[in-house]
């Protein structure tokens, strides 16, 4: 299995991965019509191609077939995360997440946000995510429960570790502060 940045070749792959993901996937914890509300029918191309200029986006391939795909916004914020119902418990939600865990800490963000699908919370909570709170998103009419999960680590200033040890601050501007992990 590949992690890779998307190409615009990818994009019906992902059309019909989100449609078939949430017809044949999440329907096991959301209603048929909160379904037919979340993935009404295979989006365009041109739907997913705007979110290319708003999200980095990772896919997961193997033998040439896009098994998986996850938008990353630039605030450090997950928005669709997704793995063919093919491919589901075979490791690569595990893996688009390193990807782009590793994608954050190289910006150096502190921590990783997501509003999570009831589908996916326990895959959430088992890559070390914690429920900061549970909200209602209403789509189409359709209230949908969801929680806002996030993974906090560590960060580095400048070479200074900002853990909740005595620091010395290299550069006048380094702003230390502590985050819990
Ligand atoms: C949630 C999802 C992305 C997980 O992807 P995946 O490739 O199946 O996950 P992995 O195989 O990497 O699983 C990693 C770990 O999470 C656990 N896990 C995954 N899904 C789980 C579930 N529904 N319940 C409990 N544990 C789960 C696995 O058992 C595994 O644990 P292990 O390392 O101890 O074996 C996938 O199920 C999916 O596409 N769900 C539908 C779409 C969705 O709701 N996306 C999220 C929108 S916010």
């Amino acid at each position: 299995m590949l992690i890779r940045h998307v190409k615009r070749a990818d994009i019906p792959s992902i059309s019909r991965l989100y449609f078939e993901t949430v017809r044949r996937v999440n329907t096991h914890t959301y209603t048929a019509e909160k379904i037919l509300a979340w993935a009404p029918r295979i989006y365009r191309d041109t739907f997913w191609q705007q979110r290319l200029h708003r999200y980095t986006v990772f896919v997961a391939e193997k033998e040439g077939i896009i098994i998986g795909f996850t938008e990353l916004a630039r605030s450090g914020e997950i928005d669709c995360f997704y793995v063919h119902h093919a491919y589901q418990h075979q490791g690569v939600g595990s893996a688009l997440m390193a990807r782009i865990e590793q994608e954050v800490r190289s910006r150096r963000h502190p921590r990783l946000l997501a509003n999570v699908s009831v589908t996916a919370e326990p895959f959430f909570h088992r890559m070390g995510f914690a429920v900061v709170r549970r909200q209602i998103k209403i789509q189409r009419n359709r209230a949908f429960k969801q929680a806002v999960m996030e993974k906090r680590w560590r960060t580095r200033h400048r070479g200074v570790r900002t853990a909740n040890t005595r620091l010395t601050q290299r550069a006048p501007q380094a702003r230390v502060s502590h985050q819990g992990s």
